[in-house]
């Protein structure tokens, strides 16, 4: 068959005014290679949201949930092979190898770039390919950044007017010469091969060959074969954590898995701004959007997932969300633990992978409520409660809402301000059911980069290709979003942190995931996590004194607020229980893992190793 030429003319007849020779000419390029039937441009009106939505649930992509119940929204359900982000799919295809790190699948950019040359060729056969221009982070700010998403997906399209800032302003920036991250993305499942045949459409168009690949020293991003979340909505992890760690390593900021919180004292009306960083489906969002158990805080939402931080004017680190909606995991997600997600996503919400009730709503295993007595599963099929007995799930571990970030009651006022809220302290945190106490305050500013290093986690359901329940270092929480190598990584963060001085916030070990023997969680985690906020925000503010301790410095117990539960010194005692033994083992697994990185890593942090022994040994001597 003779597939379509694009000329330049052609794209530039079609496309906005605004858009820029540098894009049209880009367009035409990608159109030539992937061959589309046709080129849409993105505007991101509340018009073409309703054409587009409208259109999948014509071709049964979508399900429009009851506009009664849940207006405005819809259910997609995905194939079982595309259920979630593929790490061993993720590359860093820096010029040199040791550049993307032991961490990361590292393939060399001449011939990712023929891989991608080969599958992309005619990948958008019969298909629309949209041209998606957006903004990470509110428009034209001095933190945020622009990019152009070119997807065959409608279902990218409408998720990524969720998740960014998506289309025509974000064009007029990109049109007045503004720098833009090129991002191009297919589901890899042409309706029409090389030979001219056609075959039809899918509900979950994907291929079983995937990549997800990113250029750090071009600000390239190429993903191909999957339409899942961080797969193919390639503003979240792909641009705004790989491609903007790079790019914030190279101009002196910082592009960060963290969560952003404002917490406001009502007795003084002072605000402290707290980010967070834990791996994948640990509760960023519950945290986030945190209700306190305790008398005395507001807590306000600013982000859930990613935070962009750059030196203000004032010295202080300033942090913004670049992301403008949700992309949280449902299960688990109720008005019990998490009610102002459940009130977010009431309307103009997309959800996928969950179980779909008889009159047109949502559910999912730990929503509120009884399971009622019929459901459609994540697979489309009938569900009944045999089917719960017999331990199918029906909806997916990794079932996701999409949602818009100014849906949330508890939305910050400031959580668009384009400088940024001023971070007065930063937690890492992770799943684990041992050794780690419920929450430890950095020693120095070198402790707190070793604690963010040597961050280990048991592994979620929120990527198909590592065994969950398994114990891995996520340093950062970042393991799978760094574009580097990791170990320089720690040395940027020691890097800014020289830079600020005392400005730069203090750090936190934070554990709400530990068991005792019995395999009961220790503490009650949710609302009540903002006790450990309030112990942070007193401590913060010199209020408080601490007791040292082998992981950091501990709270005193008598400082700490405990009232109403049911936590007496013992139980306290348990959870900052630190035995020095399992602790000896621990730090000769954080040392192997070190030494994966060689002479990359920094001294500061191997100094904090020897540190470390030496406060086991004291421990042991005692
Ligand atoms: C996410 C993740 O989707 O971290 O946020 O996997
Ligand atoms: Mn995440």
């Amino acid at each position: 068959m003779t597939d379509r030429t694009y000329t330049v003319d052609d794209v530039k007849a079609n496309a906005p005014e605004i858009a820029p020779a540098d894009l049209v000419e880009w367009v035409t390029t990608i159109a030539n290679l992937a061959k589309p039937k046709d080129i849409f441009w993105v505007d991101g009106t509340d018009a073409e949201w309703d054409l587009l939505t409208g259109q999948m649930v014509e071709s049964g992509m979508f399900t429009r949930l009851n506009p009664e119940k849940r207006p405005n929204s819809f259910l997609a359900r995905s194939l079982p092979s595309d259920v979630a982000r593929v790490e061993s799919r993720t590359y860093i295809c820096s010029e040199k190898e040791e550049d993307a790190g032991p961490t990361n699948n590292w393939a060399d950019p001449k011939e990712m770039k023929e891989t991608l040359g080969r599958v992309f060729d005619g990948a958008m056969r019969g298909r629309t390919m949209y041209v998606i221009p957006f903004s990470m982070g509110p428009v034209g700010g001095p933190i945020s950044q622009l990019g152009v998403e070119i997807s065959d997906s409608p279902y990218v399209v409408v998720n990524m007017r969720i998740m960014t800032r998506m289309g025509t302003p974000a064009l007029e920036l990109i049109g007045k010469g503004q720098e833009w991250v090129p991002a191009v993305h297919s589901v890899g499942y042409p309706l029409i091969d090389a030979e001219g045949n056609e075959r039809p459409d899918t509900t979950w168009p994907c291929n079983d060959e995937k990549y997800i690949t990113h250029f750090p020293e071009t600000n390239e991003i190429w993903s191909y074969g999957s339409g899942y979340g961080g797969n193919a909505l390639l503003g979240k992890k792909c641009f705004a954590l790989r491609i903007a760690s790079t790019m914030a390593k190279r101009d002196g900021w910082m592009a960060e898995h963290m969560l952003i919180l404002r917490l406001t004292e009502e007795a003084t009306g002072k605000q402290f701004h707290v980010t967070a960083a834990f791996p994948s489906a640990c509760g960023k969002t519950n945290l986030a959007m945190l209700q306190p158990t305790i008398e005395g805080y507001k807590v306000e939402t600013i982000g859930d997932d990613i935070a962009w931080m750059r030196p203000g004017p004032d010295g202080t680190l300033r942090a913004i969300n670049p992301e403008a909606g949700f992309f949280g995991v449902a299960p688990g997600t109720s008005y019990d633990t998490n009610p102002m997600a459940m009130e977010t996503a009431r309307a103009n919400s997309i959800f996928t992978n969950v179980a779909l009730t008889d009159d047109g709503d949502v559910w999912w295993e730990g929503i509120d409520g009884e399971m009622p007595d019929h459901l459609i599963d994540w697979h489309g099929n009938d569900y009944t409660k045999s089917d719960a007995e017999a331990g199918k799930l029906a909806a997916h571990p990794n079932s996701r809402f999409t949602v818009p970030a100014s849906q949330c009651p508890i939305i910050c006022p400031d959580w668009e301000a384009p400088e940024g809220v001023p971070v007065d302290a930063i937690l890492f945190g992770g799943r684990r059911a041992t050794n780690v106490p419920l929450v430890a305050e950095q020693y120095s500013p070198d402790h707190g980069v070793f604690i963010g290093a040597s961050v280990a986690s048991e592994v979620t359901a929120a990527a198909t290709d590592v065994e969950a329940g398994s114990l891995r270092h996520d340093p950062f929480a970042m393991l799978p979003f760094i574009g580097y190598n990791m170990a320089d990584y720690w040395g940027h963060w020691t890097e800014l942190q020289e830079k600020l001085g005392d400005k730069f916030p203090k750090i936190y070990q934070v554990n709400w995931f530990r068991k005792d023997e019995d395999g009961k969680f220790m503490w009650p985690g949710f609302g009540d996590n903002s006790r450990v906020l309030d112990w942070i925000v007193r401590r913060a503010d010199g209020r408080v004194e601490t007791v040292d301790g082998i992981t950091g410095r501990y709270p005193k117990f008598e400082d700490f607020n405990l009232d109403g539960l049911d936590i007496g010194e013992d139980e306290w005692n348990a959870l900052f229980e630190t035995d020095p033994d399992a602790w000896a083992t621990e730090i000769d697994s954080v040392e192997e893992y070190f030494s994966k990185f060689g002479d990359r890593v920094p001294a500061s942090v191997r100094g904090q190793l020897d540190e470390f022994r030496k406060r086991i040994e004291a421990a042991r001597a005692n």
